[in-house]
């Protein structure tokens, strides 16, 4: 019986691998340009971190997350997201206390969510996401925005919109949600299960239903921007300002929802409108939280991060036919004939390699032609011929693959030679 890749997940194989290591360096060089500091935590984590840290009534603890039960019987979870994570280990390990503040992490691995696969949506995808930690700044804020949206701009992203909203703190909340259990609750016997369980405990996750998108009161609801109170409205205007500073352009749609409970003030959503990406068209999601850090026991501390997915800057990135980087040539292939010659490139492959030389021959005993041809398979720089002859002279051919240009080296100075042509050369 053949046994085939899980649903919802995929091989990455070499020839796609190249565009995942330059997403994520190109990620990490911008991270370092910031001052973002890489952190790495657990895949898994106490089922209760999610349950506390993105909110019962979401759909991600609800529906989606891979709980297990471990052989000594604790329920843990395979890590849905990586904010609470990350939270969980801010507080773990006292970062509050520590001189450098905010704490700037980012992060980037493989999360997990049982959803149900289609283009742009996989059940083990890769996130890239970014915390700032410590600061309740709106210029923090727009920091983080700056971050990612220059980042896309770096990759040669094209057509991506920035959607913007303030959730408001926790007094204009409070009343939005009134106002919006008194607008949805006459009628809340046309909607969906989910809906009519959410009236009560977070009417706000309605807006966000997808099936009942089209519903009259949809249009109508109590829109937040109506209900900020005067500090939130401020924090509002203050990261407006800051990015009409910077020039990134964005929107606000005060009907912009995120699927996870913990955010206020600033929420927002990247979207890719370019053409061929496809139903769904979020790239990347983020926003501010305030209650976290505390829900998972640590002192009051804000905090704001966003997170995508590599598979969907991938996808956006496809779409618009972005020249995708090659394959690493390799600086040299050797080419050998006869017994003493073949024994002889062993030695010469490893002291390539030790000199800093990718470099690779043929190990299936393949004619002198066939290892031509793989070496310009490999599309190899230069390629190195060493028969038992020149071995017995002390000689080595060497053919610079591009211009077709052979010389005959001592081999005593091989190695040399090809440094200063590759890695040492130009
Ligand atoms: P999220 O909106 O659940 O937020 O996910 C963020 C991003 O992860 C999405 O915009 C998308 O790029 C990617 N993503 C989510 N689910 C999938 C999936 N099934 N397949 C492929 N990609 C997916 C969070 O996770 C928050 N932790 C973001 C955040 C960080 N907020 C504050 N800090």
């Amino acid at each position: 019986m053949n046994i085939q890749i899980p649903r919802g997940t995929q091989d990455i194989l070499p020839g796609e691998v190249e565009l995942w290591q330059y997403i994520e360096e190109k990620a990490k060089d911008v991270c370092r340009r910031y001052n973002y500091h890489e952190i790495r935590t657990p895949i898994f984590e106490h089922t209760d971190l999610f349950q506390r840290g993105v909110g019962d009534t979401t759909d991600i603890v609800q529906k989606e997350m891979y709980t297990f039960t471990d052989r000594g019987n604790r329920s843990l979870t395979l890590r849905p997201e990586g904010t609470a994570a990350v939270v969980r280990s801010y507080v773990e390990k006292k970062m509050y206390g520590q001189p450098n503040q905010p704490t700037k992490l980012f992060y980037t691995g493989p999360m997990f969510r049982y959803e149900r696969p289609q283009s742009g949506r996989m059940r083990q995808f890769v996130q890239f996401g970014v915390e700032a930690l410590g600061s309740q700044d709106p210029a923090i804020d727009a920091e983080v925005l700056a971050l990612v949206m220059g980042l896309y701009e770096e990759l040669g992203l094209k057509n991506v919109k920035l959607v913007l909203n303030s959730l408001g703190d926790k007094d204009s909340r409070e009343a939005h949600r009134q106002a919006l259990i008194d607008h949805f609750r006459p009628s809340i016997n046309e909607f969906c299960d989910d809906c009519q369980s959410r009236l009560e405990k977070n009417p706000l996750r309605i807006l966000d239903c997808k099936k009942d998108r089209e519903h009259p009161l949809m249009n109508n609801a109590p829109s937040i921007l109506d209900y900020l109170n005067e500090e939130s409205s401020t924090y509002f205007s203050q990261v407006k300002n800051y990015l009409d500073r910077l020039g990134i352009a964005y929107v606000v749609d005060p009907t912009l929802v995120r699927g996870l409970d913990y955010y206020y003030h600033t929420a927002f959503e990247i979207m890719s409108e370019g053409e061929g990406f496809g139903a769904i068209t979020t790239l990347c999601g983020g926003g501010r939280y305030t209650g976290l850090v505390e829900e998972i026991g640590g002192p009051s501390t804000p905090g704001i991060g966003f997170a995508f997915s590599i598979e969907r800057v991938i996808m956006a990135l496809k779409a618009q036919e972005q020249a995708i980087p090659a394959a690493p040539q390799l600086d040299c292939y050797l080419v050998s004939l006869g017994d003493a010659a073949k024994e002889k490139t062993v030695e010469l492959l490893y002291q390539l390699r030790r000199a800093g030389i990718s470099a690779d021959k043929d190990y299936l005993d393949k004619k002198m032609k066939a290892q031509f041809k793989a070496a310009d398979r490999l599309q190899a720089r230069f390629t190195a011929i060493l028969g038992d002859d020149e071995l017995s002279q002390g000689k080595i051919n060497v053919k610079e693959m591009e211009t077709g240009e052979q010389s005959e080296i001592d081999l005593a100075s091989f190695i040399d030679y090809i440094k200063g042509k590759t890695v040492g050369g130009k």
